[in-house]
């Protein structure tokens, strides 16, 4: 049987009343012990017999066709096997719930990079020897990377908003900002590369790879190889980090499956580090200009946010830079406006929040300015902006602390010991205070799970979700233990292979409220069935520790089955998404240290506040805001890639020279959760928290390096020779 629910009105507060105390806990990941020990298996370290290995072959040109590919130069070297897939190979992975990854025509090449065959040999070190001496003969074309003169631009109509007169806005207002901020590309950088493992047992192929969505992975990968979906199985139980990366299909699995299907063997493809950044997705750069009206007494009366991004020709993704400046301020007078600019540098798509991210890289530098111009504090300038409604839909929003956020925030945090711009030294250090806004949309996906509870007083759940080190092992088992009345060590969770019910993925931030609401159907499926047992009505019962109570019924759960009971639950969006405004809200406070002699910028110490609706496992939850908080740190002060200006070629391809922040850079992060729960977003009450902890964090540092010493860095990072 199964549980369906369209989340369609408000849904029966039922977490609360089963008295488990599993939720919101800050339980411990189930499966940490196994990685720490190194004894969780990632999918590069599969084995299978007879297995060879392969490498990816990338272009050296920008652009062009491949004229040659001379197997002849590898194929008497030692252990080679062959060439395989060439003419295969999509140019770009897929990018997780849009389809397949289309593949090129034959030897296509429209990056630097961009992956073209793959050599597969009996060792890994043979096909990368051979990898390096196959010969390609290339007919180059000339090609633009430079998003700043591209000759071809598109105006993507959904990016497109004209309300009221933002032009009357700005020339009536007492107080104006306009301003124009860049941020560089960047790319998800997840610690374990691309890896996969393909093996066909007949025509049916199992992969073992590190994919975020495989429900919609299992569909792209069977698509690019020409074969029923029901043939394939995508098995991925640990994924050691996504951001976006792992979020579709990449070429790495499917020349792994197109060469094992050849060579009648096993085949592992493992991405190099630098491949992972020149083959898989970047975040696109982007040139932002924001414009602010606002009246005497601050109060916004025009947004304008129009920013110019990238992509490869014909690419449908668009990065959605502008997305919460829709409606984390109010103001009647709006104007939104993108260009995608079509240049040939490695594939733009979602990188960790995309939109949000560096969105507000911007908006929030902005609304600092704005602060800044009116003499009203930061703190209070956003509050007294929040809207009522949406500003543009005219929509409630389902829930909206933002406020408090920054009221609690500014609270914990001692902001109201932040002194005037470059008022306050110590020693060779000005020292500031930053503060910004965090909103990152909400969204609730399909998603199927199963839960199994057993008379001995456990309970299984099962489900094609996975964990990509958020947490979603502890926090469908702390649902199921809940709704089960059983103590969470009791529960085991079952992942990452498409042989089981097809959840939402991990992705967009919406895997815990989806998966999580699909294991709490299926649970509350078998809770309908045990109150029958027992003779009372399903709200009556009570489940605690393994025991039943209801009706003045009092049974210990063994004696009211006679075998497991196994339910499905399948929760879908309805209406509530439509009907409502939904977004996590948080507040981002910073102090910084900036060097007087050397520009060197040190965060002291940083507090998020998030308001994200029911927090499902505190310590996960915290974990997610740590880790967006110091991409935060990473965004504002040291990341991004460089392009050669003469062939986009990536330059910085690996973590010697992509700096991302280290434990030396990180202070002590604080994080505390606002108590908020969402009644519309689905029946957990939960919004989704992953993305937040990233969106606004930058913001607040550059906001405080202009604190310390009245520097405003409008083109990001903020490295040294931009201070002073
Ligand atoms: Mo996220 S960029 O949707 O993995």
């Amino acid at each position: 049987m199964t549980e369906h629910l369209k989340m369609d009105k408000v849904q029966p507060r039922m977490l609360d009343e089963t008295g488990q105390g599993a939720i919101t806990v800050p339980m411990d990941r189930p499966e940490g012990r196994l990685k720490v020990a190194g004894q969780a298996t990632y999918a590069a370290e599969y084995k299978a017999e007879n297995m060879a290995y392969g490498v990816l072959v990338r272009a050296t040109i920008t652009k062009g066709q491949v004229t040659s590919i001379d197997e002849g130069s590898v194929t008497s070297l030692p252990g080679v096997l062959g060439v395989f897939a060439t003419g295969k190979m999509p140019r770009s992975p897929a990018q997780g719930t849009a389809g397949a990854a289309p593949i090129q025509p034959e030897g296509r090449v429209d990056y630097f990079g961009q992956p073209i065959a793959v050599i597969v040999a009996e060792s890994f070190e043979q096909a990368r020897h051979a990898a390096s001496n196959l010969k390609i003969a290339y007919e180059a074309e000339t090609a633009e990377t430079d998003p700043e003169t591209a000759s071809e631009i598109d105006v993507p109509d959904g990016q497109l908003l004209d309300q009221g007169d933002i032009e009357a806005a700005m020339s009536d207002a007492a107080f104006t900002v306009d301003a124009t901020y860049t941020t560089p590309p960047h790319n998800s950088a997840a610690m374990e590369p691309h890896a996969s493992l393909a093996e066909w047992h007949g025509d049916n192929l199992v992969l073992h790879g590190a994919y975020q969505m495989l429900k919609f992975n299992r569909e792209e990968l069977a698509d690019s190889l020409g074969i029923d979906p029901e043939k394939v199985r995508i098995h991925s139980p640990y994924v050691g980090g996504g951001f976006g990366g792992k979020l579709g299909i990449s070429q790495e699995a499917i020349a792994a499956a197109v060469a094992a299907r050849e060579l009648k063997r096993p085949v592992r493809v493992v991405m190099a580090r630098q491949q992972v950044f020149e083959m898989t997705m970047r975040r696109t750069e982007s040139r932002q200009r924001v414009r602010l009206a606002a009246d005497k007494d601050g109060k916004i009366t025009g947004l304008a946010h129009e920013d110019r991004v990238s992509n490869l020709p014909e690419e449908g993704f668009s990065e959605p830079t502008a997305v919460a400046s829709h409606f984390l301020y109010g103001g009647e007078n709006r104007f939104f406006r993108q260009e995608v600019a079509r240049i040939h540098r490695t594939t733009a798509g979602s990188v960790r929040a995309p939109g949000e991210a560096i969105g507000q890289l911007a908006l929030e530098c902005a609304m600092d300015e704005l602060a800044e111009k009116t003499g009203i504090d930061p703190v209070q300038l956003r509050i007294q902006n929040i809207p009522e409604k949406h500003p543009e839909s005219g929509l409630p929003f389902s829930s909206n602390s933002l406020a408090q956020c920054l009221t609690d925030g500014a609270e914990r945090f001692g902001w109201s010991e932040r002194k005037g711009v470059g008022k306050r030294r110590e020693g060779e250090w000005f020292v500031g205070m930053g503060v910004a806004s965090a909103a990152r949309t909400n969204i609730l996906m399909e998603s199927r799970a199963r839960v199994t509870l057993n008379p001995d007083g456990t309970a299984l759940v099962e489900t094609d979700m996975t964990d990509i080190g958020t947490g979603t092992y502890a926090i469908l088992g702390q649902i199921a233990a809940e709704m089960l009345g059983l103590p969470t060590e009791k529960v085991t969770v079952e992942l990452g292979d498409t042989n089981l019910p097809g959840a939402s993925g991990s992705g967009g931030s919406w895997g815990a409220a989806s998966a999580g609401s699909s294991v709490f159907l299926g649970a509350k499926a078998i809770r309908s069935k045990i109150a029958k047992s027992l003779g009372c009505a399903p709200e009556e019962l009570r489940l605690k520790d393994g025991i039943a109570t209801g009706a003045n019924n009092r049974r210990p759960l063994a004696e009211l089955m006679s075998g497991p009971i196994s339910e499905e639950g399948h929760i879908e969006p309805g209406t509530t998404m439509e009907e409502f405004a939904q977004s996590g809200f948080g507040a981002h406070f910073c102090e910084v240290g900036v060097n007087a002699v050397t520009g060197e910028v040190r965060v002291r110490r940083m507090l998020a506040v998030f308001a994200a609706g029911r927090i499902l496992n505190e310590k996960t939850a915290r974990s997610q805001g740590h880790g967006g908080m110091i991409w935060g740190i990473g965004s504002a002060l040291t990341e991004a890639i460089e392009h050669d200006p003469r062939d986009g070629r990536i330059v910085n391809h690996d973590f010697a020279e992509y700096h991302m922040p280290v434990h030396l850079d990180v202070p002590d992060l604080d994080v505390m959760f606002v108590e908020e729960l969402d009644d519309h977003s689905n029946p957990l009450q939960s919004k989704g928290i992953g993305e937040l902890g990233l969106s606004g964090a930058g913001a607040a540092v550059a906001n405080a390096i202009y604190n310390a010493c009245g520097v405003r860095v409008r083109d990001y990072p903020a490295t040294p020779d931009k201070i002073f």
